[in-house]
């Protein structure tokens, strides 16, 4: 496996494959690698010749008061585990090579990003579609890969791609979990055993919501409701929202027709973790 830092070394390599006629699927991560962003990975090796992974914690998408500089760093072992698993090619760069000053440009969704975790993390969303859109830019694949677990983001980022007509194609996997449910995250990480017990009152919810519409239940707020009671249910847990939303434009669906998004973020102690579960009414 490469391992890159610069732009212009990525642009080279880029170039080369091109001449060859190799394809590229990217896989833009923040680090702290498991086995949500390996299933990425394995997806773009089904997608193209070649499959490049990032590893970049983007100051940008962090508020004030968020984790970033204890976000977990281990580039040695991310770098063990994506070569394991059949990266070519790693793109580590620093934050001044990322943003050598302030981006004067912005890119905001406002009509994706107004509700769900957007509430709550403001800006959130302008640093990740500002750094998916350099990063697509810089590495140019015909595709990219990105995980359900952040529904919102991949929502955002399809939506930019389509606005922007950036010429890359966007595949969505599917969440990946633990045995007892919870959703694969870096963030687990901080988690103590009690939290870590406490932390599948998201899944428990989801599954309960799902219940709930496969026995019938058709309103939005009685499902919203399902949802914010077994959450209440965890002492450990301290709800932030809890969603009945369209999978595609993230609106709150009064009632719900073929398809609906169950969204939710809870904290867990000091941890914030989300998860969803798209349901498909039979
Ligand atoms: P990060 O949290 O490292 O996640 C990288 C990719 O892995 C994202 O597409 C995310 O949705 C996916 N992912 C994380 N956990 C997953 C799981 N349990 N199952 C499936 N996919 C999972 O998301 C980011 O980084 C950043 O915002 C980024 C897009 C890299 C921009 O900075």
């Amino acid at each position: 496996m490469l391992l890159l830092t610069t732009i212009t070394g990525v642009r080279a390599r880029r170039r080369d494959l091109r001449l060859q006629g190799r394809t590229v699927a990217l896989v833009p991560t923040m680090g702290a690698i498991h086995e949500g962003h390996l299933c990425l990975v394995d997806r773009a090796r089904e997608l193209a010749d070649e499959v490049w992974a990032t590893v970049f914690v983007n100051p940008t998408q962090f508020g004030p008061g968020e984790d970033f500089a204890h976000y977990p760093r281990d580039l040695e072992h991310d770098r063990a585990l994506l070569a394991g698993r059949g990266v070519a090619l790693l793109f580590a760069p620093s934050d001044k090579e990322i943003y050598p000053r302030p981006s004067a440009t912005v890119v905001d969704l406002p009509e994706l990003t107004a509700g769900l975790c957007g509430t709550f993390r403001p800006g959130h969303f302008r640093g990740v579609a500002l750094v998916v859109t350099k990063l697509l830019s810089i590495a140019q694949p015909e595709w990219a890969v990105f995980g359900a677990k952040d529904w919102q983001q991949a929502a955002v980022i399809r939506r930019l791609v389509e606005d922007l007509n950036l010429p890359v194609r966007i595949e969505v996997a599917p969440t990946v979990r633990e045995a007892d449910g919870l959703a694969m995250s870096s963030r687990n990480a901080y988690l103590d055993p009690d939290e870590r017990r406490a932390a599948t009152v998201l899944i428990r919810a989801l599954r309960a919501a799902e219940t709930a519409i496969t026995s019938g239940e058709r309103d939005g707020e009685a499902i919203r409701r399902v949802l914010t009671e077994v959450v209440a249910s965890e002492p450990r847990a301290q709800l932030q929202y809890a969603a009945v939303v369209d999978p595609d434009t993230l609106q709150e669906l009064a009632r719900i027709g073929r398809l609906a998004l169950l969204a939710l973020a809870a904290h867990v102690g000091a941890t914030r973790l989300i998860d969803n579960l798209l349901v498909e009414v039979p």
